[in-house]
């Protein structure tokens, strides 16, 4: 893929080195940009210089919310070096997102390469800081002017970039987190195992009604029953019972998360049994109460991992070892950002130099 570079004449200020982070609080000087239309597809490949994007007000995007996104980062290690982790398993989950809502895939080595090349020319964005990294946004929407419910004729595909902290201000202590009796994510046949805006709009009254509460996030029970443990907010979960780990299998309604699977391989490389099964939350806070229940974690790509120390469902309530990072949770952040950082031997093969 050729892609066309227009640099920006006058740059950023980057934040001082020490300065929090926080989460989309910043961005580059520079974004990606292509667009596809129905005669011919993907075109114009471009890095251009950060900034709004003009829109028809009657572009489908705003009206039918023909939309879906993907997160990854990129990491500065020690010798000052760029990594990026596991990019190609994003581009799948992209193409299987854009299937689901009729819109058009990126292939996956172009997407690989958009965001090599983007992150290439913003690589003094790279934040040194630890626990710091570039957080990756690529998106796609619809861009037809016209106000009927069909697939769109033409889309853009963009990428933009922030240098970031920690997700939830809480960093690595754990989170208090409210199981959801009311709202549900996703059902069966639905889009829940797309990574697209409207499952996440969806999301922000449940996510609301938790904080106003004292929650950091919600966690979802399945559609249908209400009953089994699916994901929580912006993360998957999972759960260490008696020695064991549990968490929701990714049959159609949890979004297949990389940072998800790159803990099973880790888990399974250290001889964990790990049970992708539909927990009943009844099982979980019983589990919970005899604490057998031993550690309980949310991982991400924002978020990374994220231990979980108290779990409130309707009017029960339980703490998850002594509202304390578990060992266990503590050694998988570890090896993750080992890996991601560079600090640890990759004997996985997931991290690619830009
Ligand atoms: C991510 O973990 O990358 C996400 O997209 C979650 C959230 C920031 C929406």
């Amino acid at each position: 893929m050729e892609i066309r570079i227009e640099r920006a004449t006058t740059l950023k200020e980057k934040p001082k080195a020490g300065e929090a982070l926080g989460f989309g609080k910043y961005y580059t000087d520079h974004m990606f940009v292509m667009d596809w239309d129905r005669g011919q597809g993907w075109h114009d490949a471009r890095i251009v210089p950060f900034g709004p994007i003009p829109m028809d007000p009657a572009s489908m995007v705003l009206h039918y919310a023909q939309e879906t996104f993907e997160g990854l980062k990129a990491y500065r290690t020690k010798d000052d070096r760029i990594l990026l982790f596991r990019p190609e398993m994003n581009a799948r989950r992209f193409a299987n997102s854009n299937r689901r809502l009729c819109m058009p895939e990126v292939a996956e080595e172009d997407f690989v390469e958009a965001v090599t090349q983007l992150v290439a020319c913003e690589k003094d964005w790279v934040p040194a800081e630890e626990g710091t990294s570039l957080y990756i946004r690529p998106f796609m929407f619809a861009t037809e002017a016209a106000v009927g419910v069909h697939p769109a004729s033409s889309y853009k595909f963009v990428i933009i970039l922030s240098p970031v902290g920690a997700y939830y201000p809480e960093g690595v202590n754990p989170v208090k987190i409210y199981v959801e009796d009311e709202y549900v994510r996703a059902t069966p046949g639905g889009t829940g195992f797309t990574k697209c805006g409207g499952n996440y709009a969806a999301s922000i009254a449940a996510q609301v009604k938790a904080e106003e509460m004292g929650f950091t996030q919600v966690l979802w029970l399945d559609g249908v029953h209400r009953k089994y443990v699916e994901e929580v907010g912006t993360m998957n979960v999972m759960f260490m019972i008696d020695n064991e780990i549990y968490t929701a299998p990714c049959d159609g309604t949890v979004l297949p998360g990389v940072t998800r699977d790159s803990i099973i391989h880790i888990l399974k490389s250290w001889g964990y049994k790990v049970n992708e099964m539909h927990l009943a939350i009844d099982d979980l806070m019983k589990a919970g109460h005899d604490k057998t229940l031993q550690e309980a974690f949310g991982t991400g790509t924002a978020a990374v991992i994220s231990p979980i120390g108290e779990l409130r469902y309707k009017e029960d309530e339980v703490t998850i070892n002594d509202f304390k990072t578990g060992e266990l949770t503590q050694k998988l952040y570890d090896t993750l950002t080992g890996i991601q950082w560079g600090d640890i031997e990759d004997t996985f093969g997931w991290t690619r130099e830009v």
